[in-house]
């Protein structure tokens, strides 16, 4: 059966407060009721969660966070515990996005803890994973990504395995306008499953939801999720404009 559809935007470190506010408020009017088969989430800076809390509480728009630590309180000056995050009603924490890798040095043992810790306290972990250009120059990206997943998630339980979500962002293809193609994404995603399957069984790996990121837009989201094991999307720059993201969720 069809997966349910996930179009998470990610803000990344843009929106303060107001602007935040406003553009809650606009997503609520946009899809605010969320089609059928079709799940819509908003990642905004840790700042921003109670606000946009606030704005889109009463529709079908989910709340999540983009990152976490993996300790439940304590001195750990400028972190958030996951506890705190779902406190504000965040259900989703987007963890090891490329960007949290490659400036701020975090390993895959440091998603495991996030996601192990993400899960005891009642939050999806988005796991994110994605080759740089040379790994792919080098055609290596299916053994890249996998030993990824290998490495971030094999120390997820068993029972809980189901509440994953994955997302494959080609580092190439962040931000730069240069999109895989629907058959790149294919490629990953459909190999992401299978080592799920390995390392979950196969019952998890066909509920377990993996989207697509780098450069989607309204005008590509379809193709990628006409793919068997794409489906949804993780979107950064079309995800600060309310008009392009609803488009994005009208076409999922
Ligand atoms: O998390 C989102 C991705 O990094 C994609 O960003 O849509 O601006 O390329 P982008």
């Amino acid at each position: 059966s069809r997966r349910t559809r996930l179009i998470a935007g990610n803000w990344k470190m843009n929106n303060g407060i107001g602007e935040a506010a406003v553009l809650a408020s606009r997503l609520g009017e946009l899809v605010g009721t969320a089609p059928e088969g079709v799940e819509v989430l908003v990642c905004p800076p840790t700042i921003d969660l109670s606000v946009v809390a606030d704005k889109i509480e009463g529709t079908d728009i989910r709340l999540g966070a983009q990152n976490c630590y993996w300790e439940k309180s304590g001195a750990y000056t400028g972190e958030t515990a996951p506890g705190m995050i779902r406190g504000v009603g965040a259900l989703y924490c987007i963890i090891g996005h490329s960007e949290r890798r490659e400036y701020f040095g975090e390993t895959d043992a440091d998603e495991m803890r996030k996601a192990r810790a993400l899960i005891d306290a009642g939050i999806t972990p988005v796991f994110c994973c994605g080759e740089s250009e040379s790994v792919r120059e080098s055609g290596s990206q299916v053994a890249f990504v996998c030993d990824q997943i290998k490495a971030g998630l094999a120390g997820i339980e068993l029972a809980r395995a189901d509440q994953l979500v994955v997302a494959y962002e080609p580092i190439w293809a962040i931000g730069t306008g240069k999109t895989a193609t629907a058959a790149d994404a294919q490629e990953v995603c459909g190999a992401i499953r299978k080592t799920l399957a390995e390392l979950f069984g196969e019952q998890i790996a066909e509920g377990v939801r993996v989207l697509y990121g780098g450069s989607a837009k309204p005008g590509n989201i379809a193709e990628f999720l006409a793919e068997r094991d794409v489906d949804g999307a993780l979107v950064g720059g079309a995800s600060l404009v309310a008009e392009d993201f609803a488009a994005m969720v009208a076409r999922a």
